[in-house]
């Protein structure tokens, strides 16, 4: 199971400083004997294509992957401001993130539209990040497991049971722990992913343990190397210190 360590660049980046970082990422990473590390960079839509014709023209055959943000459950239509799997894969996109804690707390998606989302991406083509992750109120107050098992139930309700393990992973991010700078002790961590990973067995008793649980929530270069190391960590998920390429390229090589 390669480890995966993903790039969110969120709402940042023109396509010029996205064609800059990316290559920079190229530059450090490529060539550097990582057999068993994969990576994506999750863009903007807008700088989508300028990454895939860097990736493609520098990068192809590697295991520097491109991936979206965020996708809508069908094919195509009438829904103003969308975008779709068919469009996703039409920029190179071979990943997409669902769920991230962003889109359910500051932009009200439900569990049930991510699962649908989760479900229509997989079907159409394109692997999938499906974030989950609970708020320090949950936490505080002994909700750890309903949160997480709830987001699962519903993030996973349409997906079929015999789903490509490497196509579905899954990222833990304490919603506390993002762009905070506080990151999640290890203990926490480690427990956390291991509730991750039995209730994952619950879904795909035939497939869980070769399924991806990457950490997320302030991840950065000076942690990163300890992190990875962490039962059922198999892999990082990074928003803020995976601006630069630097210090990105210094998490993937942790
Ligand atoms: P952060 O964000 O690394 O800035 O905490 C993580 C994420 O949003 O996936």
């Amino acid at each position: 199971m390669k480890k995966m360590i993903a790039a969110n660049w969120k709402m940042y980046k023109t396509r010029r400083e996205a064609v800059q970082t990316t290559a920079g990422i190229i530059t450090n990473i490529l060539g550097k004997r990582l057999e068993d590390r994969e990576f994506v960079i999750f863009a903007p839509f807008t700088a989508l294509q300028s990454c895939a014709d860097v990736l493609n023209a520098e990068a192809s055959g590697s295991r520097l992957f491109l991936g979206a943000q965020d996708v809508y459950p069908a094919g195509e239509g009438a829904f103003t401001g969308e975008i779709s799997p068919v469009m996703l894969l039409d920029c190179s996109c071979a990943w997409v993130l669902a769920g991230h804690s962003e889109r359910r707390h500051l932009l009200g998606e439900s569990d049930e539209f991510i699962g649908k989302k989760t479900a229509f991406a997989l079907e159409s083509g394109l692997n999938v990040v499906l974030c989950i992750g609970e708020t320090l109120v949950e936490r505080e107050s002994g909700q750890l497991e309903r949160v997480l098992s709830g987001q699962m139930s519903a993030g996973l309700a349409a997906v079929p049971k015999d789903i490509k393990p490497s196509r579905l992973v899954f990222a833990y991010e304490p919603v506390w722990a993002i762009g905070t700078g506080k990151v999640a002790g290890s203990e926490e961590i480690m427990e956390a992913h291991a509730l991750v990973r039995r209730l994952i067995k619950n879904f795909f008793p035939l497939q869980y343990a070769h399924m991806r649980i990457l950490y997320g929530g302030s991840v950065k270069p000076d942690n990163a190397g300890q992190l990875i190391k962490l039962d059922n960590v198999d892999g990082l998920l990074v928003g803020g210190a995976s601006m630069e390429a630097e210090s990105f390229s210094r998490i993937a090589l942790a």
